[in-house]
This record gives C-alpha cells, sequence and structure tokens, in this order.
C-alpha cells in the first residue's frame, strides 16, 4: 500500500509519517529529507538544492523525479510518500512511477492547519544535527535546553524556519502545490481530510484508520 501524507509545512507530516512507518513497517519517503542529505554530503544535486530550500521555493521537478526514481527501484514495502507531491507535474510523474514498477497509490491523506498555528509551530522546531529528531519549543520540548534526548546531540533550528521563509513556503504551498489535490479528486483517487491542528495520538488515530480503510 503506497499512500501520499499531504499539507502544508509543519502540518505534521514527518512526525506522522514517521510513526506510521514505525508501526506499520512501511517505508516514510521525505523529498526534504533525501535533498537535505545530498545537502550535507555536498553532492552537485544538495548544492543546486540548496539555493532554493533556503528561499523557501520548490526544487525543479526533474531533479525531484529523479531523486524519486532512485530510491524507488527496489523498493518492497508499502510507502508514505512525505512532502511528494508538490506541484501536479510531479504528480503525473509519481503515478508514471508507480505504473512502471507495477505499484498503486491507495490514496491521499491531507493534514490541515491554520496558518498561524503553522507559523508558530515551525519557528519553535528543533532537529537533532546527529540523529534527525525533531522537537518543539511549544509542544515537545527536550529535557534538557539544547540538547537531544535520544543521542545527546545538538538541537538546531532549520535555516528555512525562520519566520519570513516560512511565510514564503506557506505562499508557494497555496500557489503550487494545493492544486495536486484537484489533481487528484479529477482522477478519482481517493482524498481523506484530517483535521491536523489536535494533539499528535488523536491525528495519528485518525490515519491509522485511513491505512485500515
Ligand atoms: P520539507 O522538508 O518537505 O518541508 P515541508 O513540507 O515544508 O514540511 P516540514 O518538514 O517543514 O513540516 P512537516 O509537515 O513535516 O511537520 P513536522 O512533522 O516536522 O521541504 C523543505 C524544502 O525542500 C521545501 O521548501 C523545498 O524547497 C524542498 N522540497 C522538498 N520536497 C520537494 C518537492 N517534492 N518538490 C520541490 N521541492 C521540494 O512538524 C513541525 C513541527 O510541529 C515540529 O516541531 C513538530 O514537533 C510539531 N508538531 C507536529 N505535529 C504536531 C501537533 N499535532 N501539535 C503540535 N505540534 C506538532
Amino acid at each position: 500500500m503506497d499512500i501520499i501524507l499531504f499539507g502544508p509545512p509543519g502540518a505534521g507530516k514527518g512526525t506522522q509519517g514517521a510513526l506510521l512507518a514505525e508501526r506499520h513497517g512501511m517505508r516514510r519517503l521525505s523529498t526534504g529529507d533525501l535533498l537535505r542529505d545530498a545537502l550535507n554530503a555536498g553532492t552537485p544535486l544538495g548544492r543546486e538544492a540548496r539555493r532554493y530550500m533556503d528561499a523557501g521555493e520548490l526544487v525543479p521537478d526533474d531533479v525531484i523525479l529523479g531523486m524519486v526514481r532512485d530510491t524507488m527501484e527496489d523498493e518492497a514495502h508499502g510507502v508514505i510518500f512525505d512532502g511528494f507531491p508538490r506541484t501536479t507535474e510531479q504528480a503525473r510523474g509519481l503515478g508514471g512511477l508507480l505504473a512502471d514498477l507495477g505499484r498503486t497509490l491507495s490514496g491521499v491523506a491531507v493534514l490541515s492547519v491554520p496558518d498561524e498555528a503553522l507559523v508558530r509551530r515551525l519557528s519553535g522546531r528543533l532537529w537533532c544535527s546527529q540523529c534527525g529528531a525533531v522537537y518543539n519549543v511549544h509542544s515537545n520540548p527536550p529535557a534538557a535546553p539544547g540538547v537531544c534526548d535520544v543521542c545527546g546531540g545538538e538541537l538546531v533550528q532549520r535555516p528555512d524556519d525562520r519566520e519570513e521563509t516560512v511565510r514564503r513556503r506557506l505562499e508557494v504551498y497555496r500557489a503550487q502545490t494545493e492544486p495536486v489535490l484537484d489533481y487528484y479528486e479529477g482522477d478519482g483517487t481517493v482524498v481523506h481530510r484530517i483535521d491536523g491542528d489536535r494533539p499528535v495520538e488523536r491525528v495519528l488515530a485518525d490515519l491509522e484508520s485511513v491505512l485500515h480503510a
């Protein structure tokens, strides 16, 4: 079963995707994480992606589709797509890729959260520079300030979580990514709308109902 976890920046896609993957033996495929890995490794792809990411803009479709195709070739598990597709061109590309691999998309789950809550969440997000664990100074703080509970690594803010960049990411989401939902509704794919502005466990329960549907 392959599903898309959809929603604006900060809606909780990464948080929920990680929990679903762990509990249901699925793979979470986050294009944001793949890009950050390339960026940290200093690859040509990472260097190209950085200028888009730091500005809150989307990385070009051909780069994203090539990267996803490479990582899907030998995939044996159900996949949770997190932060992909983000344009209708990417949605068409994903359709072709899944068809080539003999896989089918089971549905799209959309997390909705008001913009001001998103800005607050992202400006309070901290991320472990060593193991990637995610915290929030408002809703999920670490036991000791600035230190990861899991591995003791240093907690840092993502460069694109500065407020002005977050607001640009939200504009880009409304203009370029939200129309992807019309694309899926138009082709008959099931789109589940979930209130993401609730405690993590309640959102997770709704997502698990979608998986079982
Ligand atoms: P990406 O890394 O995908 O970022 P995003 O989609 O903007 O999403 P985020 O990671 O910011 O948020 P999230 O929804 O995962 O929320 P999280 O669970 O962390 O992309 C970054 C950039 O890469 C893009 O801007 C673009 O440049 C590029 N890119 C990536 N994919 C691309 C693509 N396909 N095409 C083109 N370009 C692409 O939660 C956020 C915070 O809230 C955390 O602190 C968390 O603890 C907290 N939180 C989570 N759930 C709750 C809750 N229920 N209540 C309270 N707090 C909560």
